[in-house]
């Protein structure tokens, strides 16, 4: 029998207080027990009063920029071509455009000696005509790798393709980045067995942990005036991976400023999960300070939040998801480090989430600023409150 599905007794249900599952039926499963349990949360998470009000029109791009912020949003070229009423609102809201995809190995290395950067190009295009700022995700990653990956590289060879890739997509693009991931992911604590947390991705199997020193040095060298960012996910919570990954990516960015390596800022993912409660304020701004002294810039670089667990109810999930946003980046934007806030797409309409992190009930998630219509919910006020009030850079 499978954990989750173990059997619970009658009355071990109601020493638990969970009174409400006993009539039922004789027995209740973890499961059972696990969707009182979030629904007892999400009544605690639910604040009906709390106020969103937003003063004034301005896009978020304006309110981020008054503060000497810079706001967007990842997107792809086939949404923008194909979505007219997309493509406005996007343009309108956002100062920067994200590559979600087609920067990756994937897409711009059909075969091991050639390179397509024609759906790049039309991005970079895009952000040029609208007068927005163009960021590059992400030059490695051990996701999304093409089939011939595994096939061609290998111990001897890793060193100088790796020194290609780079070197090649960085010059490419030289000086229309206005930063790049240059290493996405590196630590894992949650499977990496390394103390260091270092995940064992073919680059450090290939080449130990300096893959990533070279990284930052070739990209430096390829174009000497974009922004070099390491990014990286679980930085947000009190529980023990995050806090363990905190840790980690911490004593990397120590090790990497020490010996030199020309890297310039970290970018927190910050895929939040609305039903975390284990959110603290303190923990967060001290590792955020911590970043800063090292003379690090601090991006928020895919920002969105996972409703899966919420109650249907869109009400009530929006004012969730709203909080969420809100209390997060009160928090993140009180350090002067953080010069930008990107979330991971603009629009419900189009979000990884909906295919990685569906909703039980199968209603539609709403994970981003915009709804599937493209009218703003108070995920968007949220976030326009949290730009209005944060401090000037
Ligand atoms: O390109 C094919 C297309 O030809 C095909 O028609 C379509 C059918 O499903 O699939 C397309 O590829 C998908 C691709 O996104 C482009 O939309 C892949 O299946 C899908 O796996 C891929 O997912 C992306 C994922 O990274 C893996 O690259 C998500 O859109 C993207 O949001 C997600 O982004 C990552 C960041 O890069 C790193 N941090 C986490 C974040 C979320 O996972």
């Amino acid at each position: 029998m499978s954990k989750n599905r173990r059997l619970v007794t009658r009355r071990h249900a109601l020493q638990l207080g969970l009174a409400s599952l006993v009539g039922v039926g004789a027995s209740v499963t973890v499961e059972a027990m696990r969707q009182n349990y979030q629904a007892q949360q999400n009544q605690a998470l639910d604040n009906p009063r709390r106020n969103f009000t937003v003063v004034g029109q301005n896009s978020l791009k304006k309110r981020a920029a008054a503060k000497g912020l810079i706001y967007g949003a990842a997107t792809e070229q086939v949404k923008l071509s194909s979505d007219i009423a997309f493509a406005t609102h996007y343009v309108q809201e956002c100062g920067i455009l994200v590559t979600e995809n087609q920067l990756k190995w994937i897409i711009l290395r059909p075969t091991p000696d050639r390179f397509d950067f024609t759906p790049g190009d039309w991005l970079a295009e895009f952000a040029r005509t609208h007068g927005m700022l163009f960021r590059g995700h992400t030059l490695v990653w051990e996701q999304v790798l093409p089939k011939w990956f595994g096939e061609v590289v290998n111990r001897q060879n890793a060193e100088k393709i790796l020194v290609e890739h780079i070197t090649e997509v960085v010059k490419h693009y030289s000086g229309k980045v206005h930063s790049w991931d240059v290493v996405n992911e590196a630590i894992a604590v949650s499977y990496s067995n390394r103390p260091d947390g270092l995940s064992l991705n073919p680059w450090m199997l290939f080449l130990g942990e300096s893959y990533i020193d070279l990284a930052f040095r070739t990209a430096a060298a390829a174009d000497p005036h974009t922004m070099l960012v390491y990014n990286d996910r679980w930085l947000d919570y009190d529980t023990p991976r995050d806090n363990a990954q905190r840790i980690a990516v911490l004593k990397l960015l120590e090790r990497l400023k020490t010996s030199g390596t020309p890297l310039h800022a970290l970018g927190i993912q910050a895929h939040l999960n609305a039903s975390e409660t284990r959110f603290n304020p303190k923990k967060l701004r001290k590792f955020l300070a911590d970043v800063a002294s090292l003379g690090l810039k601090i991006l928020v670089t895919e920002l969105d939040v996972i409703d899966k667990d919420l109650p249907k109810d869109i009400k009530v999930r929006d004012r969730i998801v709203a909080s969420v946003y809100e209390d997060y980046l009160n928090v993140v934007l009180d350090e002067k480090a953080v010069i930008a806030v990107l979330t991971w797409g603009l629009s419900d309409r189009y979000t990884w989430l909906a295919t990685y992190e569906p909703r039980k009930d199968r209603a539609p998630v709403r994970t981003l600023p915009l709804d599937s219509n493209l009218k703003p919910k108070l995920a968007w006020n949220a976030m326009a409150r949290a730009f209005d009030n944060a401090p000037k850079r």
